[in-house]
């Protein structure tokens, strides 16, 4: 579903990404961890070309990056992201910020557009919700609503980028819990996230990354579970987090 192909990437002079190559399957989990400014965020927005990189392509669904004759916009309307900071339009109705692309970006009619936001809404636990505003939400709502609108979207992918680390600890496992199900129905989907206990619970594959490089590209089991084989930058950074 995801080829990532030596991809190479300079801000200026520094080089951001250095030979990142990687392959998810669909239907699979990959949690992507790693030490601040090693390049996480940067490596899944360029999944979803939101950056462009100088070497190398990403494939989506048969669809090359690279490729110049590729209308990156539609390639972006099939690749859900959720951010650190959720990204809600404040201006809107919870609704409207579930309906707004499927009407401009997929031409869907209004209702057909509510209904569809209305039932992911539901799913998420928020029906409630749908005449506030993004402001009148808990951030632990908002990142849901977040969820729900990148869904409304029928992506073949959903990126995460620490979707839970702007959030108060009580809201982490609301989201965690969206997320869990997501995966358990075959989402596929790549995670930045540092929450181990949600890579342990449904990631098939942890990649690690440091420097602009992936260092361990491995399946979960192998991981956790045999830590001395693993890099050392890795031990160091696993020691770390998992310490508490
Ligand atoms: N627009 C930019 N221009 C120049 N350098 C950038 C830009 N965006 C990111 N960088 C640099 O690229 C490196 C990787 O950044 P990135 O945000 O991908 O790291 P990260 O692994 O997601 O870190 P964090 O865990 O802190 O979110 C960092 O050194 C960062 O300072
Ligand atoms: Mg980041």
């Amino acid at each position: 579903m995801i080829s990532i192909q030596n991809v190479n990437k300079w801000y200026g002079d520094f080089q951001v990404l250095t030979g990142c190559s990687t392959e998810v399957s669909k239907g699979e989990v990959v949690v992507v961890c790693g030490p601040s400014g090693s390049g996480k965020s940067t490596l899944i927005k360029c999944v979803n070309a939101l950056e462009p990189f100088q070497q190398g392509d990403i494939v989506v669904d048969g669809t090359s990056i690279a490729a110049p004759q590729t209308n990156l916009p539609q390639l972006r309307s099939r690749v859900g992201m959720v951010f650190q900071h959720f990204e809600l339009f404040p201006h809107l109705s919870i609704t409207e910020n579930l309906t707004i692309a499927q009407t401009k970006v997929l031409g869907r009619s209004k209702d057909e557009a509510i209904d569809k936001g209305l039932r992911l809404l539901d799913r998420v636990g928020l029906k409630a919700h749908a005449h506030k505003h993004p402001g009148q939400l808990s951030g632990g709502q908002q990142q849901r609503v977040a969820i729900a609108r990148a869904l409304a979207m029928d992506p073949v992918v959903m990126l995460f980028d620490e979707p839970t680390s702007a959030l108060d600890p009580e809201m982490v496992n609301e989201v965690l819990d969206v997320m869990v199900e997501l995966a358990q129905e075959g989402m596929t989907m790549m995670c930045v996230t540092h929450e181990m206990g949600f890579a342990r619970k449904v990631a098939d594959r942890v990649i690690f990354m440091d420097r602009g490089q992936i260092v361990e590209d491995c399946a979960k089991d192998a991981f956790f579970g045999d830590i001395h084989a693993r890099s050392e930058r890795a031990q160091q950074f696993l020691a770390k987090i998992l310490q508490h």
